[in-house]
């Protein structure tokens, strides 16, 4: 799973706790700050005519960051992930709570957006809060969503929105949630009705985030809502999901013509050593092909990449000596999004165009931060000149934030929030960043 930190050591079902410190001493896992200049064509004259050009991304590249309700809002008492936060036996480090206060700063976090000089915001509407119980409407929350849309694309930004990330509504969860095939007709229902409420003032909609991490998770690691470990059930969560966004983009194309829309897939770089192959192949097939598959047709592909995972003939490896090991208990990997990229469009055959809808890591040195963003789109960049169509890249995350099971110790934001004031305040990133949304170019590190 790309981001939330899948036990590092075995398949086994583990808690939090049990992940960290597992990291060793070794390299900052700074890149180089250079980026590699890189000929399409291969030939020397290439490079020498090229150098100049190739840290460049094509015209029309978008350039975001993204959020999700659950992990900025604060207060989302509806959902099962809060009765999850708040039971003990989960294993959670803490509560989300307050989290960044969003509900109430959504202005400020529109601003940083806006002064990133970003073409795109990516942030999730909150199920619970639009329907607090089944067939239960709230006009003001979904009013509260068109005035952030409205707000954005008042400053010229697209809003990107995603109608399931994560966090269910209580009353869904516990009527058996994504065991329950009924769940995929239910979801469509309240994506119909939402785009159709919202469709003139979204751009691009992403149904549900990382299908594959809830199922997994929640149903085999034990690690989500709702806690089970039972490998049949997360066969099946994995093929309810598919159901719902199929019939997710039926009813969101039926009810907001001209949207795009797309599934936002977590991704690994998967690697077998001698005698873990048949390991990688079940991985991949469970992991993403099930929903490779199910994108067939849609707008887009949200690709969504972390860190890559080492297999061997008794499961996951450990970190590799000299790599080193990032707080979500993975390893410091930014090749694993151009492999990633490339497997995506291999997969789908490349009928189905790219976006690069979260990438980003979690840590507390800012530029080791700026050096994985550099090496990452430097991989990109490589994609693009191979001829696949990657359409853009989201930075994960634009605050710091609540990074589910591991409270808000791991730090992927762009930008700090003060945890008692919620003061946002840009780290050195940020502005890298946005010189290099800016620039739609790789530009040094200053
Ligand atoms: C999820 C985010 C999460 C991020 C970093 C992704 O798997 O979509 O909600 O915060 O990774 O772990």
């Amino acid at each position: 799973m790309g981001a939330l930190g899948f036990p590092a050591v075995s398949e086994r079902p583990s808690r939090v706790t049990g992940k960290h410190g597992e990291s060793e001493p070794g390299p900052s896992g700074r890149g180089s700050g250079q980026a590699t200049r890189r000929s399409p064509s291969g030939t020397a004259e290439g490079q020498e005519r090229e150098a100049t050009t190739e840290l460049e991304f094509p015209d029309g590249f978008v350039w975001g960051t993204a959020t999700a309700a659950h992990q900025i809002e604060g207060g989302n008492w509806n959902n099962d992930w809060w009765a999850w936060e708040h039971d003990p036996a989960s294993g959670c480090a803490e509560p989300s709570g307050d989290a960044c206060d969003s509900w109430n700063r959504w202005e400020d976090d529109i601003a940083l957006v806006g002064d990133l000089g970003l073409g795109t915001y990516r942030f999730s509407v909150e199920w619970s809060r639009i329907e607090p119980e089944d067939g239960e409407w709230s006009a003001a929350t979904v009013a509260h969503y068109r005035r952030q849309c409205e707000a954005l694309l008042a400053r010229g930004i697209e809003p990107t929105v995603t109608f399931h990330h994560f966090t269910t509504p209580r009353w869904l969860a516990a009527r058996g949630g994504w065991e329950d095939p009924a769940s995929a007709d239910r979801f469509a229902a309240f994506c119909g009705r939402l785009a159709a409420e919202l469709g003139d003032v979204v751009r691009r909609v992403c149904t549900i985030n990382e299908p594959n991490i809830v199922a997994t998770m929640g149903w085999l690691l034990g690690m989500f809502p709702p806690g089970k470990s039972d490998h049949d059930l997360r066969l099946r969560v994995n093929d309810v999901f598919v159901d719902a966004h199929r019939k997710a983009v039926e009813a969101i194309r039926t009810a907001a013509p001209g949207v795009p829309v797309g599934l936002t897939l977590s991704m690994t770089d998967y690697q077998a050593t001698d005698g873990g192959e048949s390991r990688r192949e079940r991985m991949l097939r469970d992991m993403e092909d099930v929903f490779l598959e199910a994108s067939e047709g849609d707008d887009f592909l949200g690709v969504q990449v972390y860190t890559r995972m080492r297999l061997g003939p008794q499961g996951i490896l450990p970190a590799e000596s000299g790599v080193p090991v990032l707080d979500m208990g993975y390893e410091y990997w930014p090749q694993a999004l151009e492999a990633c990229l490339r497997r995506a469009w291999s997969i789908t055959g490349g009928r189905v165009p790219l976006l690069v809808t979260e990438n980003g890591i979690g840590t507390g040195d800012d530029l080791q931060r700026i050096g994985f963003v550099q090496a990452a789109l430097e991989g990109v960049l490589r994609c693009v000149a191979d001829g696949l169509d990657v359409g853009g890249y989201f930075y994960w995350s634009l605050l710091d934030n609540f990074e589910w099971a591991f409270g808000y110790r791991p730090r992927f934001g762009l930008v700090a929030v003060d945890r008692r004031t919620f003061v946002r305040e840009p780290k050195p990133s940020a502005a890298w960043f946005s010189s290099v949304a800016r620039a739609n170019a790789l530009v040094p590190s200053s």
